[in-house]
């Protein structure tokens, strides 16, 4: 297939956007050494914390590692059950399952795509120690219900905010809500630092404790030295001449680079404005797709701010006259447009088959997986390429 040559480049719907404010931020650190864990770390977990309006941030390597180190703090493990939704990428399971969790869905809301909270009711056990929300595609879940639950029912809410970096939940930051909320700067994200990188944050100062300790080997440095630990994990006694080392336990190294974090540190400043050019883009679309047969368009939810990380519409093979993935296909090969195709649920996979689901178990999202793709959206998009993206979905239509 020979894909047509367009003017447009809606081939790569990666939202990550650079200017020389970045540039000046990489060559900044870089002359200073390009140090891990330093100053520009300390800066951006401050910023990202304020901005979230939490008490706390802690700066790691991607969103898997957020959400692992989540799981780590709350000391989740075998026996405990987790419960998350199919309809995710696969790091949200992997963070408890790799733990030895175990994992059950919850199935999702038909309008919204994220974990239906009357369907978690009915899920939940005893030993459930910990849900995770997706906030999927950028558009926080219902939390009142799903924090009510968690008041009653006594388990933890682990917010995967990867998708929703600046979204709203009635005037409450994504992220803010549950004990902590994961982030991820991959980059496909509504901000990037450099590609990769994640973040926590939380309210709670004793799972921050945990989650600092962890994400770099549990290391304790005792006198004045600050050359492998960074000076609030060490719990310095000052004052003395010489240091040691201790590990509190066994852990891992999950850190960001002070090059990613003084990149962060610009991106998030501009995040807002991102979002804004997202949310407008995302405006445009539904205006000029409202009128397609076949086509069901996201829906934003009283109270929300949806962030529109990807711009989701379900096609109707009756209707619209096509499948879903001869949809996929006719874009590429017919107008050069690389439509997404996220998620295929996360029981389908071998790795949740080993586990004993099968298909049929959740209807909802099975039917959505169906249908749902994602158009390409990023803020940097101008309304002549979103015109040639509507064409393109009223031109395949019934046709
Ligand atoms: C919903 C969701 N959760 C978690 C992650 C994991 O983030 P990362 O790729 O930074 O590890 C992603 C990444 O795409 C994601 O989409």
């Amino acid at each position: 297939m020979s894909e047509p040559k367009i003017k447009f480049d809606l081939r790569i719907k990666y939202g990550t956007e650079y200017g020389p404010e970045e540039e000046q931020a990489v060559l900044d650190v870089l002359r200073k050494g390009a140090p891990t864990s330093g100053e520009a770390c300390i800066q951006f977990e401050k910023d990202f914390a304020a901005y979230c309006g939490c008490g706390h941030a802690r700066v790691v390597s991607n969103g898997t590692a957020a959400l692992f180190l989540s799981m780590v703090a709350l000391d989740v493990g075998q026996g405990d059950r987790v419960l998350t939704t199919p309809l995710t990428w696969i790091a949200t399971a992997a963070a408890p399952a790799t733990l030895g969790a175990e994992i059950d869905f919850v199935d999702v809301d038909p309008n919204t795509y994220n974990m239906d909270p009357d369907q978690l009711a009915e899920k939940l056990t005893p030993n459930t120690r910990a849900v995770i929300p997706v906030h999927l595609y950028g558009q926080c879940c219902d939390m009142d219900p799903i924090l009510a639950l968690a008041g009653k029912r006594g388990f933890h809410v682990v917010e995967d905010a990867c998708h929703a970096l600046g979204a709203e939940y009635k005037h409450r930051k994504s992220g803010s809500m549950g004990v902590t909320g994961c982030f991820s700067f991959h980059e496909q994200k509504n901000i990037s630092t450099l590609g990769e990188g994640g973040i926590i944050v939380t309210n709670d100062a004793d799972v921050f404790e945990r989650v600092a300790l962890y994400r770099s080997h549990c290391t304790r440095v005792y006198g004045n030295s600050t050359k492998y630990c960074r000076l609030d994990e060490a719990k310095v006694p000052m004052g003395k001449r010489f240091w040691w080392q201790d590990f509190d336990d066994t852990g891992y190294n999950f850190r960001m680079t002070d090059i990613q974090a003084a990149v962060g540190v610009v991106q998030l400043r501009k995040l807002d404005e991102f979002n804004r050019r997202r949310i407008a883009n995302a405006d445009y679309l539904s205006a000029g797709l409202r009128e397609v047969p076949g086509v069901t368009l996201p829906v934003v939810s009283p109270g929300c701010k949806h962030v529109f990380h990807l711009y989701p519409i379900q096609i109707d093979p009756d209707e619209y006259g096509m499948t879903k993935e001869d949809f996929v296909y006719a874009m590429l090969g017919e107008r050069g447009v690389k439509v997404g195709t996220h998620y295929i649920p996360l029981h389908f996979s071998t790795a949740f088959q080993k586990r004993g689901f099968s298909r049929g178990q959740f209807p909802v999202a099975e039917r959505l997986a169906d249908r749902l793709v994602t158009l390409p959206i990023n803020p940097r998009q101008t309304n002549e390429a979103l015109d040639y993206l509507i064409d393109s979905v009223r031109a395949l239509c019934r046709r």
